[in-house]
């Protein structure tokens, strides 16, 4: 596994770039800042390669991006609403950083933090993240110890198994936020990449992007990704949800039981043949197609991160589940342990 200095947080803390390859020469990078997948190299139908994650060369540009590219996000992925929730009777507020609502975990969310790293020896090329969140930690209750294993197995998949304790019973909703570009980043949109979703319902929401509670049938919506279908095909329709999420930014109910590690997604880039499946445990994957990213940001290949250049599989529990009885519960209890494993696998 090949380690290079990756630069220093404003506080002066080092972080590192690791690289795990396998046989087939397909490459992850993941930076110890915010654990952040930084790029993934994979080929296409003719064997070119291509780096099909958003991110940057350096620690500088995850410094200044405020899009979350390919960042483990902690304590809790996506939405919770006007950032309070109740647990055991008590109420709880959080850092709000998103207009009234708290989004990804806070202010200084596990996006921002440096984690401790260690290679796993035995085996696939796997790297072991853990970080240590204090109680209190951007309002959220209880000490709480992370670790995530990133491993990049003989069959191109990039697996993340995500464990938690704490020592207070507590909300949590790990993921991913990687951004793809299965044409190569920096290459321009993603509404051509024909995109599946394994998912009978999704989670509509209001204004600041909140759950409303319903799980809604995706079918005769175009939120219905059943059958293979381009990103872009009906993003431009009027239609209330897509207005609401400026385009694709909704949680879908991942079919079959949660838990169990499922089909949730597959992306394909026709042009390149290169084909992303995801699979989870998680009850939720949140398609995001970038609506938010603007262009100002200049990516590895030194071309513009422009609006829909890159599409997030997060694999979650439900946005606002504190505030959500009926969705699958987010609560960890003190010496529980939260286990969930997401895997993409990358093929043409
Ligand atoms: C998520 C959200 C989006 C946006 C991005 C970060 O995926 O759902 O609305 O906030 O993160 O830019």
């Amino acid at each position: 596994m090949l380690k290079r200095y990756f630069g220093r947080t404003a506080a002066g803390e080092a972080a590192d770039l690791y690289t795990l390859a396998n046989a087939c020469g397909v490459e992850a990078s993941i930076t110890t800042y915010g654990g952040a997948l930084v790029s993934l190299k994979a080929p296409d139908r003719a064997g070119r390669f291509a780096d099909v994650v958003l991110g940057f060369h350096d620690i500088d540009g995850y410094l200044n991006a405020e899009f979350y590219p390919g960042a483990l996000v902690g304590r809790y992925a996506n939405r919770i609403a006007k950032g309070r929730f109740a647990l055991n009777g008590v109420e709880y507020k959080l850092a709000c950083n998103n207009g009234e609502n708290s989004l990804h975990g806070g202010i200084k969310g596990f996006d921002k933090a440096v984690w401790s790293a260690c290679e796993i020896a035995d085996g696939d090329p796997a790297l072991e993240l853990t970080h240590f969140s204090p109680d209190g930690d951007e309002g959220y209750p209880g000490a709480l110890s992370v670790r995530v294993a990133y491993t990049l197995n003989q069959n191109s998949e990039l697996r993340i198994d995500y464990s938690a304790t704490t020592d207070k019973d507590t909300v949590l909703n790990l993921t991913n936020h990687a951004y793809f570009n299965l044409a190569g980043e920096g290459s321009g949109d993603i509404l051509g990449h024909v995109a599946q979703l394994n998912a009978d319902r999704f989670t509509p929401v209001d204004s600041g992007l909140i759950p409303t509670g319903e799980s809604r049938p995706v079918e005769g919506t175009p939120f219905d990704f059943r059958r293979p279908t381009p990103i872009g095909a009906r993003v431009n329709e009027r239609d209330e949800q897509l207005e609401l999420g400026h385009g694709y930014d909704h949680n879908f109910v991942v079919n079959g039981r949660a838990g169990t590690l499922r089909k949730a997604a597959r992306v394909v880039d026709p042009k390149s043949g290169r084909v992303l499946d995801a699979l989870t445990t998680e009850p939720g994957i949140q398609l995001y197609i970038g609506n938010f990213l603007d262009g100002l940001s200049v990516g590895k290949s030194a071309r513009p991160y422009g609006r829909r250049s890159g599409f997030c599989l997060e694999t979650q529990h439900f946005p606002d589940s504190p505030n959500r009885p009926e969705f699958p519960s987010t609560v960890l209890r003190a010496g529980e342990k939260f286990e969930s494993t997401t895997v993409f696998r990358f093929s043409v």
